[in-house]
């Protein structure tokens, strides 16, 4: 997905955001260009300025120029810190901008990583770096996120709001595909759909029914259902039953914040927003903008570079997402972390120590 063609430069659009957005993803770009030049990767990494501060100046969330450059290829990739500011209390750029990145380049695919990275960072007895690895496929375009739904006699004791679980045939399908189709890829052998089928009826019986029809294609794989509430559970008694989940928007969401949890936090959590088709993807940690964070040199820089990670590999630069994956191990090891995964050091610090990491080993 290299793009424009032919040149071996892959455009790369870095939306940091707001709060401790641009504080992270300025330490992820860095460490993008730092590899890039080393390795001759051809990275061109290209600063975009939205987010609550352009929006508050001049009214505009991210122009529709900015979605079509995205949407016919001009770009490899996205880098994205996080959107989210308390002097905009509807959320609405937040709303405009990520959820109509992921909308409008239909970006069906939430792959969510949950590897722990050192037995200091669970609040989990007894489970080690064996026991948390594990990869969260969330449906991202549909599901009870899509904004379907209404309201009638607002502010009356009559008052009634719908919200509405939208489940397509293709929609699942393809998720359900993603997930069976990484964990061939990958050499994972077991993989767990969640819904909410017994409560549900009408949704689980499409996610059931193309559940069985898909699966029966994966002989090699070993397949199994739980309830969202169950798999709850079962992430917290017992992540290492788990290799690859795939579910639903909400149930995604849900159960990735357990993964985050038993993992070290929002602080270490990385993701990748995909299209498999278009090739296109938009790397994100999965913390927002921490308001109260923000400009303190407190945020944790290791869910961004986990992530940088992530676009690395789906760049096709593997070699270079070992290096930065095993640097941040490395700070979990020798505990140059951030306060929130039990450490000492700022942003910045914590941040240096795995780009140099990192450099040491180009
Ligand atoms: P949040 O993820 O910003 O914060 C949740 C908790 O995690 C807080 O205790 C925060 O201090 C901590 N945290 C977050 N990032 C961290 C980091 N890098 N290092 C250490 N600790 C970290 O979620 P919250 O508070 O619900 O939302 C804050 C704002 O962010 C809101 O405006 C929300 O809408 C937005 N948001 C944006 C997201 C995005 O852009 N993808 C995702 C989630 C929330
Ligand atoms: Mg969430």
């Amino acid at each position: 997905v290299a793009a424009p063609e032919g040149t071996g430069v892959a455009r790369i659009a870095v939306l940091a955001g707001d709060g401790v957005g641009p504080e992270v993803i300025a330490h992820g770009a860095r460490l993008l260009e730092e590899l890039s030049r080393r390795r001759g990767l051809g990275l061109a990494l290209e600063p975009w300025p939205y987010g609550a501060d352009h929006y508050l100046a001049t009214g505009e969330t991210l122009p529709d120029e900015r979605f079509r450059a995205l949407a016919r290829g001009d770009y490899a990739a996205v880098l994205f810190g996080a959107v989210g500011d308390p002097r905009v209390p509807d959320g609405r750029h937040a709303r405009e901008i990520l959820l109509g990145l992921r909308a409008r380049l239909d970006l069906y695919v939430n792959l969510r990583p949950v590897r722990l990275l050192h037995e200091r960072l669970t609040p989990l007895k007894g489970k080690g770096r064996r026991e948390i690895d594990l990869v969260i496929f969330r449906e991202n375009t549909e599901g009870l996120y899509t904004g379907a739904g209404g309201a009638l006699r607002q502010g009356t004791e009559h008052e009634l709001a719908l919200e509405e679980d939208v489940n397509t045939w293709r929609g699942v399908t393809r998720i359900l595909r993603a997930a069976l189709e990484w964990a061939r890829a990958h050499g994972k052998r077991r993989v767990c759909m969640s819904d909410k089928s017994n409560a549900m009826r009408h949704a689980g019986a499409l996610w059931q029914r193309r559940w069985r029809e898909l699966g029966a294609e994966y002989p090699e794989l070993e397949l199994r259902h739980l309830y969202v509430d169950a798999l709850c559970l079962e992430l917290v008694r017992a992540p290492e039953q788990f290799e690859v989940i795939v579910t639903g928007n909400l149930f995604g969401d849900i159960a990735s914040d357990v993964g985050a949890a038993i993992a070290g936090g929002m602080g270490v959590a990385a993701s990748a927003n995909l299209n498999p088709e278009s090739g296109l993807g938009l790397f994100e940690p999965v913390h927002g903008s921490a308001p109260a964070l923000a400009g303190k040199d407190l945020a944790n820089p290791l869910a961004t570079f986990l992530t940088c990670a992530l676009l690395l590999d789906h760049l096709g630069h593997a070699a270079e997402a070992r290096l930065v994956e095993a640097a941040v191990e490395r700070a979990a090891a020798e505990g140059r972390l951030t306060p929130d995964c039990g450490g000492a050091l700022g942003t910045r610090a914590a941040a240096d120590f795995v780009v140099a990491e990192v450099l040491r080993g180009c």
